[in-house]
Order: structure tokens, then sequence, then C-alpha cells
């Protein structure tokens, strides 16, 4: 996401001509989250809301729904406290999220064009691995695969893709949208 591609642009400051390239590399601007539970809601809604272009996929469009709902409300509680003195920027902070954010239930066919995919999905290695396996073929080469599993091994579900150098963990904290870690 933008914040940790600023880190690494920071991190080669020795070399600017080389961090502006890796950066604009690594720049990740649309971002694909598997799952609209608990935590991909919370997932999609902070990505949207730091300004990333974002896919929600879930199984169904009843629990898509669910989730932007979810997600509309949970804005107005985060406008409430960060913009107590100017609802008007409050307003405008949840209608751009808002705009950052759609919902689709083919994952296969919202991947093409993304930058990042975190998965939410249910906690079971097969059905996660299965996931992964079918978006491989469909994700461009340069998409990052990221799930956010609480207790799976990273390396059991990268060995389901042909992506392995680009695989990894992120591990959002509930509820998402008040936590401010995330583990990498
Ligand atoms: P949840 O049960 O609230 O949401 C999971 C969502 O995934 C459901 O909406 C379900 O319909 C959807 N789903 C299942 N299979 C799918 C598929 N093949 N394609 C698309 N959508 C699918 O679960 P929750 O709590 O959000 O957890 C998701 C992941 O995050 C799990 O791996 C869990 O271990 C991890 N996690 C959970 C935390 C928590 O506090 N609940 C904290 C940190 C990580």
């Amino acid at each position: 996401m933008a914040f940790a591609t600023r880190h690494f642009a920071r991190a080669s400051s020795s070399s600017a001509v080389a961090a502006t390239a890796a950066a604009k590399k690594l720049l990740i601007k649309h971002v694909t989250v598997i799952g609209g539970g608990l935590m991909g809601a919370g997932i999609a809604q902070v990505a949207a809301a730091s300004g990333h272009t974002v896919v929600l996929v879930d199984q169904s469009d009843e629990i898509l729904k669910k989730s932007t709902k979810g997600i509309e409300e949970s804005l107005k509680r985060v406008t409430k406290k960060k913009f107590a003195d100017k609802p008007e920027a409050g307003a405008e902070f949840i209608e751009k999220t808002l705009k950052n954010l759609t919902t689709n239930t083919d994952a296969a066919a919202v991947v093409h064009s993304t930058d990042l995919v975190i998965e939410a999905i249910v906690e079971n290695l097969e059905v996660k691995n299965e996931l992964f396996k079918r978006l491989d073929k469909f994700a461009p080469d340069h998409t990052i695969f990221a799930s956010n599993t609480s207790s799976l091994q990273i390396t059991n579900l990268a060995n389901s893709t042909t992506r392995q150098d680009r695989f990894g963990g992120l591990h959002f904290f509930n509820p998402v949208p008040m936590m401010k870690l995330v583990e990498v």
C-alpha cells in the first residue's frame, strides 16, 4: 500500500534515481480485497480511505450489501472523531472513500488490473489455496498476493501459486479502522 511504498523510497535515498524507479515499480494503486467479512470489510475501508481504488469481493451480492453497509456505518464513526469540528470535510472524506470502493462477486474477473490482492476469507488452508491457485492464472505478473491469515503458514499458501517472490502476510488487527498496527 502507499505507506509501504513511501518507506521503501526513503530507505533507498542513497540513490534517488534507483529509489524512484523502484518505488514506481512498487506503487500500489489498485487493491482487491477478497472476503467481505469482519476483517475484509475493514481492510477495504482503510485501503479506500487512504486513496486506493478498491474492489471488495465476496460470494454473494447479499453479503456484499451487508459489508458495504458496515463500511458506511464505520466511516461515519471514524469521521465523527476525525472531523469533529469540520463536518463538511468529514462528509467529503466519506464521499471520496466510498467513490474509491466497488464490490464484485467474481474475483477472477477483477484481478486482471490489480496491484495487490489481500485475502481475508475463511481460515482454511484448502479453501485459501484453491482461491490463490485460481487467481494466480488471472492476475498480472506484477501483482502481489497477501493473506490476512491468523494461523496458517504463508509459505504453505504461497506454494499454491507461481509467485512465491510476490507473496506475503499482511495481518491486520480487529477492528481494522481503529488499529494502526499491521504485521507484514
Ligand atoms: P469472516 O467470517 O467475518 O469473513 C470471511 C468472509 O469470507 C465471509 O464474508 C465469506 O462469505 C467470505 N468467503 C469465504 N470463502 C470465500 C471465497 N472463496 N471467495 C470469496 N469470499 C469468501 O472472517 P474474518 O473474521 O473476517 O476472518 C478472515 C480472515 O482474517 C481469516 O483468515 C482470519 O483468520 C483472519 N483474521 C481474523 C481476525 C479476527 O479478529 N476476526 C484478526 C486477524 C486475522
